[in-house]
């Protein structure tokens, strides 16, 4: 892309172009700033160049398309060359290492290296990576400092703006969440502030950098621990033969202090499988306690073993031996809803480790997640219909809409035998199967 140096614009230059990269950057694009997309990633910026994008988005593909039709569309390069923007914002990913459990900051250090190199007087950077409380200040500042002798606050502006989207509604949350700032210095804050409210019509400036970097994991990880209470009480209510849906449905109704979510086989996902041992290790270097926090991920990452669990020790009253049983698992996408390709640190992964261990047969099918994907773990392939006539159980891993909407009794109109329907999302009323004598339908 040329620099537009006649209308005083600032270019964008933004870094790591993944879920979050790319659609911050196909937004900033779409209202008329002028962006540079840069991946390390050869074959991810090949494809770009033609509009495909490497996950499933709602509207991103089609977005790719128009705006490359557009005067001005976003450029998309391998790495950074030379000085090309005047706003930097480093996207790359965070990773817990296992079995540390700390968070790998390697690809914040280099891509900030990257920056520095090119680094000039006035240009903007803005970390958007989750990170631990302290990584912008201690990590990125000193690397931008050091190659051109620029100083933070003074010669380059510095800030800290959290990603808060949805997977699979990104492109309308950008638009619409409220973003979160938190500058090296007022100048910083209000700079980023102008940039973001281009986007979206809520700004909120922290009072510093940590804030909002705090901000972040604690979102995500209140979440979590949210999940694995709902998660913890489907424990005991199985173990005392009680029937949670019905007890949490009765608890939320009409009482607004309450919100308790209803059990899930897992909460997985680049983020809520991630973020919360972020936040743990944030305790445990300034000497916090952070058992409710690891806690709460046991309870989650358990979940898809209770799963397996309730599913084996059914066949087995069934008289059905795992190392001869077929399972089927729909969904390895790590969620449902909203829809998502991304089967990053999904519960349907530990679930297929833990059916393998036994030594079942594992049939599979999700709506968007490729063939591929899904075969890499040891998985046939399978329809619905081949599925529901073949399979000794099947798991309903995600709620995604195509899952809940089966007729079940035609599907499995021509079996002899039982079928096991491990129902973990409660997409089925328990009255609805009752009349169907091949179907064992079972709750988390
Ligand atoms: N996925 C989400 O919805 C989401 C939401 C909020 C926050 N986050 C956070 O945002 C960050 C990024 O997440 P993601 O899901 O987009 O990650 P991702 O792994 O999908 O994408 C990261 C991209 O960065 C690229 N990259 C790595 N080093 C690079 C470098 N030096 N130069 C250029 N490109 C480089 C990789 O090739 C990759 O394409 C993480 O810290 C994550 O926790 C993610």
């Amino acid at each position: 892309m040329q620099r537009n140096h006649n209308s005083f614009k600032e270019v964008v230059g933004i870094l790591g172009l993944g879920y979050v990269g790319l659609t911050l950057s196909t937004v900033m694009s779409d209202i008329g700033i002028d962006v540079i997309g840069i991946d390390k990633d050869e074959k991810l910026i090949f494809d770009l160049k033609k509009c495909k994008p490497h996950f499933h988005e709602k509207g991103l593909k089609q977005m790719l398309v128009s705006l490359s039709q557009k005067e001005s569309p976003p450029s998309y390069q391998v790495g950074i060359k030379n000085s090309l923007a005047d706003i930097y914002i480093i996207t790359v990913g965070t990773p817990i290492q296992r079995p540390s459990l700390e968070p790998n900051l390697d690809y914040v250090s280099s891509a900030t290296k990257e920056v520095a190199k090119v680094l000039k007087k006035n240009d903007m950077v803005i970390l958007r990576s989750t990170v631990p409380v302290g990584t912008t200040r201690n990590i990125v500042l000193p690397i931008l400092e050091e190659v051109n002798n620029l100083k933070a606050g003074k010669d380059f502006d510095l800030a800290f703006c959290p990603e808060r989207t949805v997977e699979g509604k990104a492109l309308k949350e950008l638009r619409e969440l409220p973003q979160i700032i938190g500058g090296l210095n007022s100048r910083s804050a209000e700079r980023a502030q102008a940039l973001f409210q281009k986007i979206t019509s809520t700004t909120i400036i922290l009072d510093s950098i940590e804030s909002s970097e705090m901000l972040k994991i604690m979102d995500n990880t209140y979440r979590d621990i949210t999940f694995a209470y709902a998660n913890q009480i489907a424990l005991v209510c199985k173990a005392n033969n009680l029937n949670m849906v019905q007890i949490v449905n009765a608890a939320n109704q009409g009482y607004n202090r309450n919100n308790i979510p209803l059990p899930s086989p897992g909460v997985g996902g680049a983020c809520l499988s991630k973020d919360p041992y972020i936040l743990a290790y944030v305790c445990k270097k300034t000497g916090v306690d952070s058992s409710l926090i690891t806690q709460g991920r046991a309870i989650n990452e358990y979940m898809p073993i209770h799963t397996s669990n309730l599913v084996i020790k059914k066949l087995r009253e069934l008289k059905i031996k795992t190392n001869n049983s077929k399972i089927m698992i729909l969904g390895f996408a790590f969620k449902g809803i909203p829809e998502t390709s991304d089967m990053r640190d999904s519960p349907s992964i530990d679930l297929v480790k833990e059916l393998q261990n036994k030594s079942v047969e594992i049939l599979g099918h999700d709506p968007l997640v490729k063939d591929e994907e899904i075969e890499n773990l040891g998985v046939k392939l399978t329809s619905i219909s081949d599925g529901f006539a073949i399979a000794d159980a099947i798991i309903i891993m995600i709620n995604h809409p195509i899952y809940s909407d089966f007729d079940i009794n035609n599907l499995t109109k021509g079996r002899k035998t039982p079928l096991v329907l491990m129902d973990s999302w409660n997409l089925y009323q328990d009255g609805e199967l009752s009349s169907n004598d091949k179907i064992i339908h079972l709750h988390i």
